[in-house]
């Protein structure tokens, strides 16, 4: 069982959707399931260590960091899983360092009532996360940023309330009192939409960093471990780990992202009723055919969406 210290409903602040004791053994499993470049992963865990070890003793006017890391990249490319893992590695790097895990909905507060939103987007930042980050080092998940720090530089007012540039505003003067007030907050932010979030959040980044499409050899990897997962349950299906066929279904499944390539084993399952009822009769051919299928509703909605009107 893992030791998880999920407040209940009623008693987490506005805005907040989770929080979480660190580490977490499911959090770290989550880190491990994310299939990309080592280096990438060792250059994201180094930065939020960092933060923890530097921000508090060196001054803001020699090295001025923020504490806020950005993944960017395509839907399904696992920014949200590394977001969550990392918390887990960052407090794993610390023993006994107490950390805990924020989760934000950015989504709860834009669509607060009219003219709330600056209200809820300041709330937020100046008690609840600030009140955490005093209490102990504190990591901040805030999923799908685009949300909270919309482009104001791309927002037309007759279509976008003053709420949403004002949201904005508050964000970027919250993001500045937290850094200066709070060393031992770190803060990870995803988009799938950096075009669409403010520069000015943008350069308050300490790191960037883009979550590229898996590579054939990482797509390989991913339907390997996902193929090993699932044998963990249906032995049968180990087989097929280790078949020289796998490499053409890796190769079929070039240019899709991670969920679509773990989805794309799920309808392989489902390819027809027998395998459905009895997954240990998954064939490579099955995993081929779905890989292809993919590709095509892909293609097809591509299509759709560049035609001319
Ligand atoms: N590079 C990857 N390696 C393995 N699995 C991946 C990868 N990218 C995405 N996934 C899987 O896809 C699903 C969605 O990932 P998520 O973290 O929500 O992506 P994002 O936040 O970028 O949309 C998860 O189940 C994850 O395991
Ligand atoms: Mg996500």
């Amino acid at each position: 069982m893992s030791q998880r210290a999920v407040l209940p409903f009623e008693e987490r602040p506005k805005g907040i959707q989770r929080i979480q004791t660190l580490p977490d053994p499911a959090l770290g499993a989550l880190w491990d399931s994310i299939i990309v470049d080592v280096e990438m992963k060792s250059r994201l865990l180094s930065q939020a260590v960092l933060n923890f070890t530097m921000r508090g003793r060196v001054a803001r006017t020699i090295i001025p960091l923020h504490g806020v890391i950005m993944l960017t990249g395509l839907p399904g490319t696992g920014k949200t899983s590394l977001a969550r893992g990392l918390a887990d590695r960052v407090a794993k790097s610390f023993p006994g360092g107490k950390f805990r895990l924020l989760e934000v909905e950015p989504h709860s507060l834009a669509s607060a009532a009219h003219g709330k939103t600056q209200r809820a987007v300041t709330d937020l930042f100046a008690q609840s996360i600030a009140e955490a980050a005093a209490a102990g080092p504190t990591i901040v998940l805030l999923d799908e940023v685009e949300t909270l720090a919309a482009d104001r530089a791309k927002l037309s007012l007759e279509a976008n309330p003053i709420d949403v540039h004002r949201a904005t505003d508050a964000v970027l003067v919250q993001l500045d009192a937290l850094a200066e007030d709070h060393p031992q907050l770190l803060i990870v932010a995803t988009s799938n939409f950096p075009q669409a979030v403010d520069e000015a959040f943008m350069s308050r980044c300490d790191l960037i960093l883009e979550i590229p499409l898996p590579d054939r050899e990482a797509c390989a990897r991913i339907v390997k471990e996902c193929l090993a997962g699932l044998a963990g349950v249906y032995p049968g299906i180990g087989k097929l780990v280790g078949s020289p066929q796998i490499n053409d279904c890796a190769a079929a499944c070039v240019g899709l992202d991670g969920r679509a390539i773990r989805k794309m084993v799920a309808n392989a399952l489902a390819s027809d009723p027998q395998t459905a009822m009895n997954p240990e009769r998954l064939t490579i051919a099955a995993l081929l055919d779905a890989a292809k299928a993919v590709h095509k509703t892909r293609a097809k909605k591509n299509s759709k969406t560049e035609a001319p009107a």
